[in-house]
């Protein structure tokens, strides 16, 4: 699929190296974007441009990092600033350490608001912008079990996403936030795995994550790349300060 739905538009794309983010990065650049795909996977960020064809500049970024958000994100000027980066932890309220709550908290959530400090005043002195954050459906959408240090944090990507769209309505900027259910990437292999070796059997943990899905399957990267792109484009251009549930019927039971 190409065309060219971002042409003229500068994309910025945190967590791009792997999962959600890549086939994001990927579809903006196929889309016609000049894409900046920044991840701390320096090796895995490597292979991106080629994959990708287009316009993509893939360099390290940390988003736990103020310093280096706040130089890079600025250079980078972007139009769309797709925040995607997130970590899921495992547990209850119980299980909970404080050290999980803060890195959750700092990685989640407030380099989302670290990214846009950077981004917005650009974006104000053009007139416009589009802001993507990655939420997910588990946190203000639903509850799931062992999922409440990533589901307090997904729920408060939503408050922060409609106060930064309020704020900003009236001076060309949109900002949305995005709700998937289960996406096979990396990272939800490794949690299958983690799960698997607790119940002694790997077909049983995937049977779990996949039962949790009404469809049947867990969602592509590409199928939520594809939210991402309708989002970062002017097709979006009356959608602002919502929650993009996009989870195969997972709330919708
Ligand atoms: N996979 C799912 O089922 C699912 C569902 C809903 C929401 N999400 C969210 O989507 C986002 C991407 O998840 P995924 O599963 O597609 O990818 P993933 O978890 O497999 O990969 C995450 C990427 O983030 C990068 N990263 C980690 N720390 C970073 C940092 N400090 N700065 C920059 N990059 C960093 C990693 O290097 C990696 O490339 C996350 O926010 C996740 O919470 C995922």
């Amino acid at each position: 699929m190409t065309g060219q739905r971002l042409a003229g538009k500068r994309v910025l794309v945190t967590a791009a190296a792997q999962g959600i983010g890549r086939a994001s990065a990927i579809a903006m650049a196929r889309e016609g974007a000049t894409v900046f795909a920044t991840d701390v996977n320096t090796d895995l960020l490597g292979t991106l441009p080629e994959e990708a064809g287009g316009s993509v500049e893939a360099f390290a970024l940390d988003a736990r990092d103020d310093a280096s958000v706040k130089t890079e994100v600025a250079r980078a000027e972007p139009d769309v600033l797709f925040n995607c980066a997130g970590f899921v932890h495992h547990g209850s309220v119980l299980d909970a350490t404080d050290e999980e709550i803060d890195f959750a908290m700092d990685l989640n959530l407030r380099s989302m608001v670290r990214t846009i400090r950077a981004a917005l005043p650009g974006m104000l002195e053009r007139g416009g912008g589009s802001i993507i954050n990655m939420s997910s459906a588990v946190g203000s959408v639903i509850g799931a079990p062992n999922r409440f240090v990533y589901g307090m944090t997904k729920a408060a990507v939503v408050g922060l996403t409609k106060s930064v769209a309020v704020d900003y309505i009236t001076e060309g900027i949109r900002c949305n936030c995005i709700c998937p259910g289960t996406v096979e990437s990396p990272s939800w292999h490794a949690r299958v795995k983690a799960l698997g070796e607790k119940l002694g059997n790997y077909d049983e943990a995937m049977a779990q994550f996949v039962a949790r899905q009404p469809m049947g399957r867990v969602a592509s990267p590409e199928e939520i790349a594809a939210l991402v792109v309708y989002l970062a484009s002017d097709e979006s251009a009356f959608t602002t300060g919502h929650t993009h549930i996009i989870d195969g019927g997972w709330s919708g039971q």
